[in-house]
This record gives C-alpha cells, sequence and structure tokens, in this order.
C-alpha cells in the first residue's frame, strides 16, 4: 500500500511516500527554520504564507522522486494536529484536493502518534508493544504504545515541552534557535558542574515539569550577569541538559520496568539529543531494556513518519471520521 503523506503543523513543509508503513520511497522537506530565526521562534502568520508557497513544489518532488505516477498511490493522509492552525490547513487542504482528484481515500492523522512511528522506518523489526517517550518542541509524554494506534497516556508536562525549555533556554543565553541542536553541541565541552534542579513531582508521578529548571537556568544568568562574573555557556548547556536527561531516563526506565516491558523508543526532535540517546541506552541496557530512536533526519518533523501512521491507522479501521483542522489535538 502506497501512501502518499504531507506534514505542515508547524515550521516544515513536507510531503513523502511510504509504502506499507515502512519503507520511505520519498522523503522531501523545505524547512523555514532560516526564516523564523530572526524571530527567535516561529512566527505562525509567516508560517501559513511560507506552506503556501511551499507546498506545491515538494509534493511534485515527493511524487517525482518516489519514482511512481499518481495514480499508484493508494490513499493520502496529513497531519490534522496538534499544531498551528493555520499552518495544518495548508497541508490537510492540499491532501483533501488531491485525494479527491485522484479519486483515492483521504486520512487526516495525529502528529504526535507520527513520531513514533519514525522508529518503524528506522528499525524495520519494530513492533509494539513498548514505552514511548515523545519528546519534542510542542509535546512531551511518555505512552504505553499497546498496538500501533492504541496508545495509554501515562505521562505528560505540566508546563512547558522538552524542546520548549531547550529552546527558550538557548533565547536566554543568546545562542540561537532552534535552540536543541545549539545546546546539545555545546554541551560536549561543558563541565555540568552547575546544580540545577531535578523536577521529579510527586513520588510514582510519570508527568515532568520543566518550567522550573528554564526559570533556574534564567535565573543564573542574570545573577553572573549582574555580579559581572564570568560564565562558559559550554558549562550552562551541558547542566541544563543534564538535568533534563536525569529526570528523562529515570522516569522512562521506571516505566519500563512497572509495565515489565522491555523496550524504549524515544521519538520528536529532542530524541536527535545525542547526549539524551547514549545515556537511556546506557542506563537501560543495565535493566536488559532495549532503546530505540529514528535516524537523525527522521527525529524532527517529517511527512514520512505521517506516512508510517496513516498505513497503520487505515489498516487497522479505526478512522473516527475528523478530518478538520485540530490545532489542540492531544493523544
Ligand atoms: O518534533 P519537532 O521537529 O517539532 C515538534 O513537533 O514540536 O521538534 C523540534 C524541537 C525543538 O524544540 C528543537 O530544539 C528540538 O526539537 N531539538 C533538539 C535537538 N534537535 C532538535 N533538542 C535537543 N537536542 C537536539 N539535538
Ligand atoms: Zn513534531
Amino acid at each position: 500500500m502506497k501512501v502518499l503523506a504531507i506534514e505542515t503543523s508547524c515550521d516544515e513543509t513536507a510531503a513523502a511516500v511510504v509504502e506499507d508503513g515502512r519503507e520511505v520511497l520519498s522523503n522531501i522537506i523545505s524547512s523555514q527554520i532560516a526564516t523564523h530565526k530572526k524571530f527567535g521562534g516561529v512566527v505562525p502568520e509567516i508560517a501559513s504564507r511560507q506552506h503556501v508557497e511551499a507546498i506545491n513544489t515538494v509534493l511534485d518532488q515527493a511524487i517525482k522522486e518516489s519514482g511512481i505516477k499518481l495514480c499508484d498511490i493508494d490513499l493520502v493522509a496529513a497531519t490534522r494536529g496538534p499544531g498551528l492552525v493555520g499552518a495544518l490547513l495548508v497541508g490537510l487542504s492540499s491532501a483533501k484536493a488531491l485525494a479527491y482528484a485522484i479519486g483515492k481515500p483521504f486520512i487526516g492523522v495525529n502528529h504526535i502518534y507520527g513520531h513514533v512511528c519514525a522508529n518503524y522506518i528506522s528499525h524495520k523489526d519494530l513492533e509494539p508493544p513498548f514505552i514511548g517517550l515523545i519528546v519534542s518542541g510542542g509535546h512531551t509524554y511518555l505512552v504505553k504504545v499497546r498496538d500501533y494506534v492504541d496508545f495509554e497516556l501515562i505521562g505528560r508536562t505540566r508546563d512547558d515541552a522538552c524542546g520548549e525549555a531547550y529552546d527558550k533556554v538557548a533565547r536566554a543565553m543568546g545562542i540561537g534557535y532552534p535552540g536543541g541542536p545549539v545546546i546539545d553541541r555545546l554541551a560536549k565541552k561543558g563541565k555540568a558542574d552547575i546544580d540545577f534542579p531535578r523536577v521529579m513531582l510527586e513520588e510514582d508521578s510519570y508527568d515532568f515539569s520543566f518550567s522550573g529548571l528554564k526559570t533556574a537556568v534564567i535565573n543564573y544568568l542574570h545573577h553572573m550577569e549582574q555580579k559581572k562574573e564570568k560564565y562558559r555557556v559550554e558549562d550552562v548547556a551541558a547542566s541544563f541538559q543534564n538535568a533534563v536527561i536525569d529526570v528523562l531516563v529515570d522516569k522512562s526506565i521506571r516505566l519500563a520496568k512497572r509495565e515489565r516491558l522491555n523496550k524504549i523508543v524515544i521519538a520528536g526532535g529532542v530524541s536527535a539529543n545525542s547526549a539524551l540517546r547514549e545515556r537511556l541506552k546506557e542506563s537501560a541496557a543495565k535493566e536488559g531494556i532495549g532503546v530505540y530512536y529514528p535516524d537523525l533526519g527522521l527525529c524532527t518533523d517529517n511527512a514520512a513518519m505521517i506516512g508510517s501512521l496513516g498505513y497503520y491507522v487505515y489498516k487497522s479501521g479505526k478512522i473516527d471520521g475528523d478530518f478538520y483542522a485540530r490545532p489542540n489535538l492531544s493523544l
């Protein structure tokens, strides 16, 4: 089954053709990061306009590179949420129009589930059940993935998303946008010797909270600047990142043990983080738990993951018929 997929929930205009949920025939991404960088974050109105400008070219390229004809497509899938409403509408409308024109079914799917599916592309033998840790710019979820489209939500952030904390801390340090990749790089050259809080919340809680940590880093920066004391951004990056990773690793492993599952799958933009990958792998191995993460290019937003998800949702028959843009769609 060949799925043509479109993803426009935030600042990437993306289209892909994916076969049977795992084989990527094409995967085109037009990123708007250079535009939004100037503003230190995504400007929704600009994002919508750039999607409109890019979508047809991206779609054409995805079809051309896949080597298939439009009539060979079996299903069109697009992200219906969560995301910026104006951005979502561009991808959804294009997908619906195309499906109608070629007389093939259309489904709207949930971006958060999509991130997990990136792992099915990178690991051909990976199958549920497993523990999923979804950490991106907009979301932080700890889930039990019972089946391809059957997720049990166990923990979530109570304030900032994990990637959002990276971006805000990076902005406070004046080191650029998006913050995750920059902090990842700087942290490698830093010493994690500043004592930032690890927010575990109540005992047994699988929820997260990153805003206290973010504020602690910002307060530290202000304090040092007021006292005119020097600090190394590398050390701040390493210390902040360590605090984030300690919490992510602790909660994911604790949940895997509680559920007696020997696989943890990470997904979303922050799953590109080199230290998170290493630390989680190392700690999980001690408990006999395997760790999976997508190839680097599939961690951040892309349409291949939406093509994989589209296939599994269609195959499950669990199609709820809601094909409207849903900015606040949850799990
Ligand atoms: O999944 P994504 O592309 O968009 C959302 O669905 O939100 O994630 C983007 C987020 C940004 O916050 C970015 O800073 C973060 O992923 N990110 C990283 C890394 N690469 C991207 N965070 C930490 N380390 C990285 N290497
Ligand atoms: Zn995303």
